[in-house]
């Protein structure tokens, strides 16, 4: 029998309405569109307004939308891992509301929290349940409201982030297509650089935790920033070599897209021009789970069967790692 890998046989993704520009950004805080464009790339990000909305109400279009896409029946799926770290509350998981909410009935799920790198996290981890033979069906899904935890006095982090994610189905297959191999790595000495600083069991919120902002993502940018560059270009250079792939064998880097530089400077190391990296930053900012399967949906129609892609993440923890994966499906 031939061997089991786990292939993504279809994306979807999802992104709110309301779009934030940086001509907006410039009345709530002291900054320009110029700053923000040269230090970032990001020239607009996506807002989920209206009461009582939550990461599930960005997820759930998004599998609904993968459901119809692959012809599956909710109550085919097996199991549903969300991505995400600001889930619609501490519990339960964000996952079955979902599955709840698209009637998918047979199947388990529940949440992982990576921070940026959490889709990436999230799809390991689903390829392995696919590979031991025993799931046909799992949804990987990374979304994030990031809009319910970035402080918008704070201008150092509120021009970075936004709404949005998407879900990908994970089927197995047997041509040798799909998961190929993965780099997973986390460095806790590292989470004091990108955080939340009450609203957990160390510090439950009360009047002082939230009178002094603390329920917010706090970040030291160039901190992050120095670890980024070197994380996410390190690791997609050590999957590349122990895969014997060079720049002219990978057809796309598919990034997290948390700064323009950042990006710019792992497709560098990986000798790749240009157009072979997915770019979206400028439309979405950092979608924190959501960017990469944002980039899979948009850039969907230009992949082709046998495509060798490497997706990679940087993100708060420290988390960080590569997929290297090789598209299943030409353009439907
Ligand atoms: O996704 C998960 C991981 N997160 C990341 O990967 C983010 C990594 N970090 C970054 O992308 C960058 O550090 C930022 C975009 C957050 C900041 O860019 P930077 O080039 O590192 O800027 P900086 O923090 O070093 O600040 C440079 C200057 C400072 O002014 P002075 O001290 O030089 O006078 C800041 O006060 O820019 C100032 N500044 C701003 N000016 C206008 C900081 N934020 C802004 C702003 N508008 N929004």
């Amino acid at each position: 029998m031939s061997k089991i890998t786990a292939a993504i046989t279809g994306v979807s993704g999802y992104v709110p309405e309301y779009v934030l520009t940086n001509k907006e950004l410039e009345t709530m805080v002291d900054t320009n569109d110029e700053w923000i464009t040269s230090r970032t790339g990001i020239k607009e990000r996506r807002i989920l307004k209206g009461e009582n909305k939550g990461t599930s109400h960005i997820a759930v279009p998004a599998v609904k939308d993968l459901l119809k896409k692959t012809n599956t029946k909710p109550e085919e799926v097996d199991l549903l891992i969300c991505a995400t770290t600001t889930p619609d509350m501490v519990f339960p998981a964000t996952a079955n509301l979902i599955t709840a909410e698209v009637g998918a009935v047979n199947a388990f799920g529940y949440d992982l929290q990576a921070a940026c790198s959490g889709f990436l996290f999230a799809l390991a981890t689903a390829s392995k349940f696919i590979e031991s033979g025993q799931y046909k069906k799992v949804i990987v899904v990374g979304a994030d409201k990031m809009s319910s935890i970035v402080d918008y006095t704070d201008r150092a982090t509120c021009i970075i982030f936004g709404d949005g994610g998407g879900a990908i189905m994970l089927e197995p297959n047997t041509e040798g297509l799909g998961i190929q191999d993965s780099i997973l790595k986390s460095d806790g000495t590292g989470a004091q650089f990108l955080f939340m600083k009450a609203g957990g069991s160390r510090r439950p919120a009360t009047i002082e935790t939230v009178q002094n902002r603390e329920h917010y993502a706090f970040q030291e940018g160039q901190q992050v920033f120095k670890f980024a560059v070197k994380g996410m270009a390190d690791v997609s250079a050590e999957i590349m070599e122990r895969n014997h792939l060079t720049g002219d064998d990978v057809a796309w880097l598919v990034p997290h897209q948390a700064n323009k530089r950042i990006i710019e400077a792992t497709a560098n190391r990986m000798g790749l021009s240009n157009d072979k990296v997915m770019l979206n930053i400028h439309k979405y900012g950092n979608t924190t789970s959501g960017t990469i399967p944002l980039c899979l949906w948009e850039y969907e129609k230009q992949l082709k069967k046998g495509d060798n892609l490497i997706l990679a993440a940087f993100g708060g923890g420290f988390t960080w790692g590569a997929i290297y994966l090789k598209w299943a499906y030409d353009p439907k």
